[in-house]
């Protein structure tokens, strides 16, 4: 952890106390959306007005948008001959794991020309793509972490799914339909609390549900089924927005994002899959044989591939990210410096 500043300035119109709110309420919304801010992120607030706006205090606005925990202080500028007219500027201090060159500060209005230097970075949506067991989710979160995106793990919605399907008595592989029929029924929600991913099936979190043996045999014959990918599909373009999002899957790249501005298949070979597997388990003191976690994931890979719809495979724009001789913090600095990369281009 590490203190920060980020940085905010924006112009009124009006010297009246609805445009200050306007103005101060915008700057300081944008700077904790495009951050990802929560209120415990931030150590304080500091405005400062040109001698111009008199009408209200910056601050009194940020305290009625519920900002009540968080210090906040009004200062004045110098009035200095030739400086920008009618204009509030900010400094948010924050605790944050990310370096300084990830801080997202906030220009708007006539006070975009004062920094074009720090202004808004462009900011993508990454699709990566690869078989199971490939450290896919551990590490696409953990880049995200660090470049303040938001992290997707589609896995999850179809894990979700299954959990439906298993409470509720359905047999996914022998009545496909029935569960297709209730879809209707089935209420997804996602929500990120401190950076992580929690999925509410109708109002329960099932965030650990989801992960049980059961969940993941069920979550593969959901993914097998049309009319619940159509759906999901269709939730993950909308959560997507317009950007600043790293999402992993297995159909991303070629069916959720085609436009995505990096594509990237990550993968590594069964042996170092099966090998990560068993040493996953055998820390854990679980019984566990290599021979028959190396058929396993044989078999996953070939389930996945040979699916009829959206089977997985690598797209021709995706860019092959072989992890079996990299460790974890290399796999993540190698996507990194794609994604720093592709924010340029
Ligand atoms: O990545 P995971 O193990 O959480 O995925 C669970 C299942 O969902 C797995 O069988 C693959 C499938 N899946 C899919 O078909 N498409 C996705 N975008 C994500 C997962």
């Amino acid at each position: 952890m590490a203190v920060r500043a980020i940085r905010g300035a924006t112009t009124i119109e009006e010297n009246t106390a609805e445009c200050i709110t306007r103005a101060s309420v915008e700057m300081i919304d944008k700077i904790i959306k495009k951050n990802n801010l929560s209120a415990d992120d931030m150590i304080d607030i500091l405005f400062t007005v040109t001698p111009d706006i008199t009408a209200m205090f910056p601050a009194a606005a940020v305290r009625k948008m519920g900002i009540t925990d968080v210090p906040l202080l009004d200062m004045a500028a110098p009035d200095i001959d030739g400086a920008l007219k009618m204009c509030i500027r900010v400094m948010v201090h924050i605790n944050t794991d990310m370096g300084n060159d990830r801080m997202r500060h906030v220009y708007l209005n006539g006070a975009r020309k004062l920094r074009p230097d720090i202004a808004e970075k462009s900011r993508i949506s990454v699709a990566v793509d690869g078989p199971a067991g490939a450290g896919k989710s551990s590490v696409a979160r953990a880049a995200a972490q660090r470049l303040g995106y938001v992290y997707i793990d589609t896995g999850a919605m179809y894990r979700t799914v299954a959990v439906y399907a298993l409470e509720n008595g359905i047999d996914i592989k022998a009545e496909p339909e029935k569960l297709v029929s209730q879809l209707d029924k089935i209420k997804i929600d996602i929500k990120y609390e401190d950076g992580v991913q929690r999925m509410y099936l109708n109002g329960a979190d099932v965030t650990g549900r989801i992960r049980q043996s059961d969940a993941s045999m069920g979550a593969s014959a959901v993914a097998a089924i049309a009319d619940v990918r159509t759906r999901l599909v269709a939730m993950q373009r909308e959560m997507a927005g317009d950007g600043g999002v790293l999402m992993d899957g297995r159909d991303i790249a070629t069916a959720v994002l085609p436009n995505a501005e990096l594509k990237i298949y990550l993968t590594a070979s069964v042996e170092e899959r099966a090998m990560r597997r068993y040493r996953e388990y055998a820390e854990k003191g679980a019984e566990c044989d290599y021979e028959t976690i190396k058929a396993d994931v044989i078999k996953r890979d070939y389930d996945d591939m040979n699916r009829a719809v959206s089977p997985l495979r690598r797209a021709e724009d995706a860019v092959l990210l072989d992890s079996s001789a990299l460790t974890f913090e290399e796999t993540v600095d190698k996507i990194l410096e794609m994604v720093k990369e592709a924010e340029q281009r």
